[in-house]
């Protein structure tokens, strides 16, 4: 999915429904939610200086493709109680085209799976 995936659409998509509370440039600053520049690969709850839910942090290890996909699926279902008060994407290809954006704000994308 993701190999197909439109980091194009994803970034029209981010901007549409998550750049409400969400900066992505490098450095940017937090609104509501934390700053996702170079998230992909990173620890849940990438930031120092932001303040997580205990929610988000209870998630150990990276947020790789797949815990990406599933936590923009259902964010509170995969973490009960988090701050990120969004209903979640359905449909599998536009989380693969934002989770393709995301991957594109890194100097250093992380590989394909
Ligand atoms: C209403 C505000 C809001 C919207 C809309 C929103 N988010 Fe979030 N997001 C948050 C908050 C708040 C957190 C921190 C959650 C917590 O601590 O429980 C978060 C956390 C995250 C994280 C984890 C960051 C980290 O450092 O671990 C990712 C990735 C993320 N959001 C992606 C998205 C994407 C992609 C969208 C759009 C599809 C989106 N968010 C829409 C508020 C929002």
């Amino acid at each position: 999915m993701l190999g197909s995936a439109d980091p194009e659409a994803g970034g029209a998509l981010f901007r549409r429904q998550c750049a409400v509370c969400h900066s992505v440039n490098e450095g940017g600053r937090n609104g509501v939610g934390p700053n996702l520049y170079d998230v992909v690969g990173k620890p849940h709850g990438h930031l120092e200086n932001f303040n997580y839910s205990a929610a988000l942090k209870a998630h150990q290890g990276p947020w790789n493709y797949d815990e990406l996909d599933r936590w923009l699926a259902n964010p509170q279902g995969y973490a009960p109680g988090t701050r990120m008060g969004f209903v979640g994407l359905k449909d599998p290809k536009d989380r693969a085209n934002v989770i393709a954006y995301l991957r594109s704000l890194s100097a250093n994308p992380v590989p394909l799976p």
